[in-house]
């Protein structure tokens, strides 16, 4: 197996070996002694962090563009994908930022990763309906499904912690190393870009290929069960990636993002057979109510001994089944949060729901009204933030930057 190299150990390595003088240099040796084991493949058709194994921690952060110089936002995505895939090799932002810095420098890197390996990093990058206005001379290439999301029966959503021009997703197995991600490309960003509101997230509360174990959600429950796996080629190509050889999407996907504060002192009154009722599995083994495994089938025309659905009308999994959707299927990535408390003694706890569809509006917002009038859980959260951004394709080769088919999209 390849040792695993921290960026520190490599450059010491490489040190030793005298390979190391200026940046450049730097960066070609890393580049060919780097580790390999914690490092996700950076390019590729769609963009890394959507379908990629689920790494346990999260930064999102969303950004306003305070230029209305299309050019510097242009030069800024090209910084930006420079400087992402060096952090997802584990390299620093800048070769020799921990090096060669000047004591008059100012440091090329916040230097907080260091000596941490790549940790899967992940950085995803997308763009929202408001960046579509006049000021870029987008406006007549925003796809239809680029549409702010509706207002949903119950939300109480924030406008301070929704929306924006741009979203970064890092994820990462290591918190450090996520959150070293956004805080260096808010940094390369200042005059261009204003973080407008950002999230982290642990433990993530999805599985996104076969061979991850679900995870629980804070409500305890296993959480991911039935999503969407990579190896679901067919049902990716149908259901998340955006098919439209004309359109500069075409690979992409939309991002939804909503903060659920979950009521945790609440849920934690409740007995057994009302949370499992509220999902409509078993709180253990994550198995459907009346099923055995885990990955059983949910009975939904199943009834008990007095003639009730096993799985009740209301439970969640239910409502938001294909079954019950005229087949439509998401890709979830959520990542469970505990932000302090908020005052009143309660915890300010919940699930930052990502979903990634390639249609929006025959998928997520129907399954999203539907819930929001009738899943059971709703007694037990409260919708705090709703977002929703364009994802481009993935990044080609060396030459490719974020937003580069945008950026070249004729209307
Ligand atoms: C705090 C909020 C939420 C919690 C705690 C939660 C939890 C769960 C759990 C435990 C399951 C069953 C296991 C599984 O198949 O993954 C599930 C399934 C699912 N959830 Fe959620 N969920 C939440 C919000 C949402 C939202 C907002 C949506 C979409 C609008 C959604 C869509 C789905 C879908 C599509 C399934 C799979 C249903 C199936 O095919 O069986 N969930 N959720």
């Amino acid at each position: 197996m390849t040792p695993r190299l921290s960026r520190r150990t490599f450059l010491t390595t490489a040190g030793a070996l005298g390979a190391i003088a200026a940046g450049a240099t730097a960066c070609s040796t890393e580049a060919t002694k780097r580790s390999t084991s914690n490092v996700v493949d950076f390019h590729g058709e769609h963009q890394a962090g959507i379908t990629t194994k689920q790494q346990d921690h999260l930064h999102f952060a969303s950004f306003d563009v305070i230029t209305e110089d299309r050019e510097k936002l242009q030069d800024l995505l090209k910084e930006w994908t420079e400087i992402a895939r060096r952090m997802c090799r584990g390299e620093l932002a800048e070769p020799g930022a921990m090096e060669d810095t000047g004591q008059a420098q100012v440091p090329d890197d916040s230097g907080e990763a260091y000596d941490l390996p790549a940790s899967n990093l992940t950085v995803t990058v997308g763009f929202g309906p408001s960046l579509f206005d006049d000021r870029f001379g987008f406006k007549r290439v925003r796809p239809k499904e680029l549409t702010p999301l509706p207002h949903f029966s119950g939300d109480l959503t924030r406008k301070e912690i929704s929306n924006g021009d741009l979203c970064v997703q890092a994820c990462a197995d290591n918190p450090q190393v996520a959150v070293h991600a956004v805080r260096n490309l808010a940094r390369v960003g200042a005059g261009i870009v204003a973080v407008r509101w950002s999230q982290l997230g642990f433990g993530h509360a999805s599985a996104t290929t076969r061979d991850q174990q679900t995870p629980r959600n804070l409500f305890g429950f296993k959480d991911g069960t039935n999503n969407i796996k990579a190896e679901d080629q067919e049902t990716l190509d149908q259901y998340v990636w955006v098919r439209d050889a004309d359109s500069w999407m075409d690979g992409g996907t939309y991002l939804i993002a909503r903060r659920i504060r979950m009521l945790i002192e609440n849920w934690d009154r409740q007995v057994l057979r009302e949370q499992e009722g509220t999902f409509g599995r078993e709180k253990r083994s994550g198995a459907p109510l009346g099923a055995s495994d885990e990955f059983d089938p949910l009975p939904l025309e199943s009834k008990d001994e007095r003639g009730e659905p096993l799985v009740p009308l209301d439970a969640h999994s239910r409502l938001a089944s294909p079954a019950e959707n005229a087949g439509q299927h998401m890709l979830r990535r959520a990542y469970n949060f505990t932000d302090g408390s908020d005052g009143f003694g309660h915890l300010d706890a919940g699930l930052f729901f990502i979903a990634m569809v390639a249609a929006p509006s025959e998928s997520f917002i129907p399954i999203q009204s539907k819930l929001a009038k009738n899943d059971r859980l709703n007694e037990y959260v409260r919708y705090e933030s709703s977002s929703i951004f364009a994802i481009p394709p993935g990044l080609r080769d060396e030459q490719d930057y974020f937003g580069r088919t945008l950026f070249e999209a004729r209307a």
